[in-house]
């Protein structure tokens, strides 16, 4: 597969302070959609303007479709970005804004006309061409924003936050109108977000940074299912996490004694022997089971601790004998099972539904314990 990006141990500072890139690196396949995923200040805007040559950086190397980008200029680069705070022309028109670029680039006007009729039409703006920005809605000046880097026909189309701005709803028809454009233009697109909705939804290859680092890449099923760390676990969804040590290991199975309890766990694909290792062991919501009878592998008490209901599922607090907390979530059918906070329960989970996470996070000298029960 050709990769449209390659990164390889990218360094940035800003200043001696801030160490913003702590040596990243990652490949972007040609035509994919990628989505970097991480909280406010993890990098991703660093990340991205260095990729389009806005930035400098201190070490490492950029290629994109096999060429070294050391010394490429921006306007030369087959990159094109969305900024952050998408800002469109207030004083020109719709049709101005979007063929902005290609009139820079000296382009004949029957092909910028051409090529801004297409790219509206792929985003169901046509017909607002003599529109001012300031008589669009939030959505529609998205999608001309969009248009204004796509317009360009760039072999690698970078989205900085471009859903930030927009309401629920709206962010919803949004995720699914640049699913339909990645489609439908075959470029490879390169977008970034802190929500886990966004990312998991819209992502063929999802990346998760933490501050300055990659903790994880893999498709959203791979990350969400199998994370390698606390913090990946984490930012993609909830989970319940449990402090333990390995007790013993056999046959892909390993035996994880926590407060709680002794539970089992699939061993991580690339885990060697983990026997005597401090791990936290985790389980998500939605695979824990309420009244479990003796056919699940793993069986804790608890007691109701409180309950939510969020119209398509309904959440459950409990509280393990020894205080730890454990949220279970079911699809919400027509009633609440229970209500009575006290009320003793039995939970379950399946073997095959936990995961053993070795490390909080790929950053170095974290201590576990603090990473699972610290806000
Ligand atoms: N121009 C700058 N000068 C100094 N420090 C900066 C500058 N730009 C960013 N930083 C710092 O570098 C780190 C990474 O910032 P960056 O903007 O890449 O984060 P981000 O992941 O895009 O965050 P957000 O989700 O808030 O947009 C942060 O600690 C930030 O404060
Ligand atoms: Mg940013």
């Amino acid at each position: 597969m050709t990769k449209a990006v390659e990164v390889k141990d990218l360094v940035k500072w800003y200043g001696k302070e801030t160490l913003a890139l702590n040596s990243i690196s990652f490949d972007v396949d040609a035509g994919d959609f990628f989505v970097i995923m991480g909280p406010s200040g993890c990098g991703k805007s660093t990340t991205m303007k260095i990729l389009a040559g806005l930035l400098d950086y201190d070490s490492g190397e950029i290629f994109m479709n096999g060429q070294n980008m050391r010394n490429v200029p921006a306007y030369k680069r087959d990159i094109s970005m969305m900024l952050e705070n998408y800002a469109l022309f207030p004083h020109m028109n719709v049709y101005d804004n979007v063929s902005f670029g290609l009139r820079m680039l000296g382009k004949q006007q029957d092909e910028i006309e051409k090529s801004v009729q297409r790219v509206l039409r792929l985003v169901g703006m046509e017909g607002f061409e003599k529109r001012s920005p300031l008589e669009l809605s939030g959505g529609q000046r998205q999608r001309v924003a969009v248009c204004r880097s796509l317009v360009l026909d760039p072999s690698v189309l970078l989205l900085d936050e471009p859903l930030s701005h927009v309401d629920y709803r709206l962010m919803r028809k949004l995720i699914e109108d640049f699913k339909v454009l990645h489609e439908e233009v075959g470029n490879t697109f390169v977008l970034t977000t802190h929500y886990q909705e966004q990312g998991l939804s819209m992502a063929e290859t999802l990346m998760i940074m933490n501050t300055g680092v990659v903790e994880q890449i893999g498709t959203p099923e791979e990350v969400y299912w199998s994370p390698k760390t606390v913090f990946a676990a984490r930012f993609v969804g909830d989970i319940n996490l449990l402090s333990g040590e390995v007790e013993s290991q056999r046959k892909g199975e390993c035996t994880v004694k926590t407060d709680a309890g002794v539970f089992r766990a699939p061993v991580p694909r690339d885990g060697g022997d983990l026997t005597g290792a401090k791990v936290a062991y985790g389980i998500r919501p939605e695979r824990l089971v309420l009244d479990a009878t003796r056919k699940y592998e793993n069986v804790v008490d608890s007691e109701l601790d409180g309950f939510y209901f969020f119209g398509n599922l309904i959440e459950y607090v409990l509280k393990t004998s020894d205080g730890n907390s454990l949220k279970v979530t079911e699809p919400a059918d027509a009633t609440i099972k229970m209500r009575a906070v006290g009320k003793s329960i039995k939970v379950g989970w399946r073997t095959q539904d936990a995961v053993v996470l070795e490390k909080p996070s790929v950053i170095k000298g974290l201590d576990i314990d603090e990473v699972i029960y610290g806000t």
